[in-house]
């Protein structure tokens, strides 16, 4: 490398053109899916006043304590890069009253979102969400559809290898009974603890259950069981859920240690999960948070959400072959000599006009005509358009069918609109069936 050039910030990525075609095509079937049940979009800003997430992801979270890009704004007060967007979006349907306007409100959004994590693979500083947030449903039906939602896409995207974790953390007092005994009896076995759980007894016991060490999971085994205290409504709410999904014959797994990072969350709260990528292997995890849009001012609302992490979804759909192939153009204009180009030009933009969504490249820079023609090939394209001076003096183009067998046919300039058409119609057919 050039030792004088910039260098890309750790953790953070390029999308570059053979990898946005995935995106982009990923990101159509997400947006397709959520706007089939009703979703609508919001777009939000990427950074917010850091107490937002002080007071809605938890002071003592590891994201607000360790991860988040904070800093002194010019005029005063502390800014942050958006960790997440649960909380940008609960604090925009209060700054607009949406709440108050319509009882139930179905939201989604994408984007990138900022941790200061180690990187690793399907872990990343800047990293994309897409994600959807519906307010005013207290009852299981909406997470029965949101997971429905949910699994009918890992399926229209062919996977496989994900799979769904539930658990309920109950209600905010059932939640603190848990946690006193269980700090009252983690404490008692300290030191037998793993540093990092040490270290969180004093502020985030909860994400000892978290925990991979083997010796504080043998500990756990014998700890107080955060289903033993639930509520009897959290209880009824979670087994109405359960049984709403076995309806739907909607696999999942209850997992009692599954308690999130972020403290927002009451009852219902899940995780989908792949066991294709390592340590990371969360591809989209949310729950319900029925206390947030009052605790930041908005009125009483019950909520219930997800995200879902774009790099780790493209992995899994890489490590399971499918992904997309990327497409060429249709057509790869080839123009031989100066008149042809000149002609070219004209032509190809009265193509454009009367051949709607036409995907065209023109040769540029010259070159032979195998030069050109190897060009074409590369580029990808379906078909090659080519005119030499003769050509362009008599008014015709050749048509030349790139990935496929056929002839290649001489056309008058008036009548390309129609046999273009023709041609990128039936080469779609093909490639489709
Ligand atoms: P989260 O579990 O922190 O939840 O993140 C959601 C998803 O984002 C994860 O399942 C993972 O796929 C992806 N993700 C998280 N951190 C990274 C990272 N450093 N690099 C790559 N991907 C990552 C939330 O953010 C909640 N706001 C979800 C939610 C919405 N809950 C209710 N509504």
């Amino acid at each position: 490398m050039n030792a004088g050039s910039v260098q890309l910030v750790r953790g953070f990525n390029d999308i570059l053109p053979k990898e946005t075609v995935s995106w982009r095509w990923l990101e159509g079937r997400v947006r397709h899916l959520l706007e089939g049940y009703g979703y609508q979009e919001i777009r939000l800003p990427l950074l917010e006043a850091t107490e937002l997430f002080a007071r809605s992801i938890g002071a003592s979270t590891d994201i607000v304590e360790k991860e988040m890009y904070t800093f002194d704004d010019k005029g005063g007060g502390s800014l942050s890069l958006r960790p997440e967007g649960t909380a940008g979006c609960v604090r925009a349907g209060i700054t607009h009253g949406l709440f108050h306007q319509r009882a139930v409100q179905r939201l989604w959004y994408s984007g990138p979102m900022f941790r200061h994590e180690r990187p690793q693979k399907g872990r990343y500083r800047q990293f994309h969400q897409m994600g959807a947030e519906a307010f005013g449903i207290e009852g299981p039906e909406i997470e029965t559809e949101m997971l429905a939602m949910l699994a009918r896409l890992w399926s229209s995207l062919g996977l496989q290898r994900i799979s769904l974790k539930l658990n309920s953390l109950g209600t905010p007092a059932s939640r603190e009974r848990f946690r006193r005994d269980l700090v009252d009896y983690l404490g008692k076995e300290h030191d037998r603890l793993d540093a990092d759980s040490q270290r969180r007894l004093h502020t985030n016991p909860l994400r000892i259950l978290d925990s991979k060490d083997e010796g504080t999971q043998a500990l756990l085994a014998r700890a107080p069981q955060l289903s033993d205290y639930l509520d009897e409504e959290s209880k009824s709410h979670f087994s109405e859920l359960c049984s709403r999904l076995e309806s739907l014959k909607i696999p999942f797994t209850v997992d009692p240690h599954l308690v999130r990072g972020l403290d927002y969350y009451t009852r219902t709260v899940f995780e989908w999960t792949t066991d294709a990528l390592g340590a990371q292997d969360a591809i989209c995890s949310g729950g319900r948070y029925d206390g947030l849009v009052e605790q930041l001012g908005g009125p009483q609302s019950p909520a219930i959400g997800w995200a879902l992490g774009m790099e780790r979804l493209l992995l899994l759909m890489e490590v399971e072959r499918q992904i997309p192939q990327e497409e060429g153009p249709d057509v790869y204009c080839v123009l031989v000599g100066q008149v042809a180009e000149r002609a070219g030009i004209r032509l190809s933009e009265r193509l454009r006009d009367q051949v709607p969504g036409l995907r065209m490249i023109l040769n540029m820079s010259q070159g032979s005509f195998r030069a050109q023609l190897r060009r074409a090939d590369r580029s990808g394209a379906q078909f090659a358009l080519i005119m030499g001076e003769n050509e362009a003096n008599a008014g015709v183009a050749a048509v030349k069918p790139l990935r496929a067998p056929a002839e290649q046919i001489e056309t008058h300039w008036e009548d390309l609109p129609e046999t273009l058409n023709r041609l990128i119609g039936s080469a779609e057919d093909q490639r489709q069936s």
